[in-house]
């Protein structure tokens, strides 16, 4: 706040402080105590007597908190207030004290390797709590992905389902890129690739245009998919041959991928969860496929 505005808060507050009290001061006394006004409705006469004691404690009471209020406080334009409160303070310090709290609930864990601790009814359900507030939004509460976001439920993984692959996929984050081949291959082998990978995948196709498009998908894509096209995890490559798809199994999102690309960002919490956080997800995501 510039120091104009500063200081137009700090007079207006100050001024309204002293108008109310030269107020009060001045309706204490009335010289008609006693008497009425004159005043009468239907019968219904008016005391003329001086604003009640207790009322009047009262207001000079609430004066006397809000100068006080304003000198412990921020709240006078500027002025930070002698205590040295802010709203950003009290919130790190609360997430300190939780932090401190609930760490050694989480650090409990921290030796159980993942091939157990995802048997572990009572560390999954606190895992489970940890998802739901940092991967559901992406991977849905029930783990299932979406269009565009991997099933984590499924046995079939694009970046490897070891205890290992998985953290190093929470901590790192994972960019899935697949160059566009539009600008590359002539519509003719468009067709073809698309035809083969629906062969592969075990669905209606062209088998001619299938046909030629193994070849296709041998010089363009093989480097990345894997000749048999089951995918490669360090690339992120998915397994082209099943019938899981992270996109769909419509001509239309197979095309979508080979003429425009993909370019796709799973977000890296090494920086935000603690390591016993993130090696509680982990058991949690490696278990996720072992139960359904
Ligand atoms: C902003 C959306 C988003 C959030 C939030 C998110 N993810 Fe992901 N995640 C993705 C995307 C997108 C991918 C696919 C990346 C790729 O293959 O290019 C992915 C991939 C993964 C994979 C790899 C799956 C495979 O088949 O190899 C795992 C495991 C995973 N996420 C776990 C998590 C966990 C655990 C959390 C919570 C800490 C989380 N994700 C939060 C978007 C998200
Ligand atoms: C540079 C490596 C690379 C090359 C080359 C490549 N891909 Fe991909 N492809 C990927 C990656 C990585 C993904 C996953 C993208 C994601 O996570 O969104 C993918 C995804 C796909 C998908 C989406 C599958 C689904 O589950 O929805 C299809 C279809 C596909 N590729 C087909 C092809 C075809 C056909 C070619 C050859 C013309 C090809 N790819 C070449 C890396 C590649």
């Amino acid at each position: 706040m510039s120091s104009f505005w500063s200081a137009w808060v700090i007079i207006l507050t100050a001024i309204t402080f002293v108008l109310t009290a030269w107020l009060l001061l001045a309706n204490r006394k009335t010289l008609n105590a006693g008497k009425t006004t004159g005043h009468s409705h239907d019968g219904i006469e008016e005391y003329d007597n001086p604003l009640p004691q207790w009322w009047l404690i009262l207001f000079w009471g609430t004066i006397v908190f809000g100068i006080g209020y304003l000198i412990a406080f921020p709240g006078m334009g500027n002025f930070p207030g002698v205590l040295g409160w802010t709203s950003v303070g009290q919130y790190e310090e609360e997430m300190a004290a939780a932090e401190a709290r609930y760490a050694p609930l989480y650090a409990q864990y921290s030796d159980t390797p993942v091939e157990q601790l995802y048997q572990n009814d009572e560390a999954m359900k606190m895992a489970q709590r940890i998802f739901g507030n940092n991967c559901s939004q992406c991977h849905g509460s029930d783990a299932r992905g979406a269009f565009g976001f991997p099933n984590l439920v499924d046995d079939d993984w694009n970046w490897g389902g070891t205890p290992d692959a998985i953290r190093t996929t929470i901590v790192n984050g994972r960019n899935g890129i697949m160059t566009p081949w539009g600008p590359i291959l002539s519509n003719d082998q468009v067709d073809q690739v698309v035809a083969y990978v629906q062969q592969i995948s075990g669905q209606g196709h062209n088998a001619q245009l299938a046909q030629a498009g193994q070849a296709v998908f041998m010089s363009y894509c093989a480097a990345c998919h894997g000749p048999d096209a089951t995918g490669i995890d360090a690339l992120g490559s998915v397994n082209l041959t099943d019938d899981i798809w992270l996109y769909g199994p419509e001509e239309q999102w197979i095309r979508q991928a080979v003429i425009l690309g993909r370019n796709n960002q799973m977000p890296a919490w090494g920086q935000f969860l603690s390591d016993d956080k993130i090696h509680l997800l982990t058991a949690y995501v490696y278990g996720l496929s072992k139960d359904g």
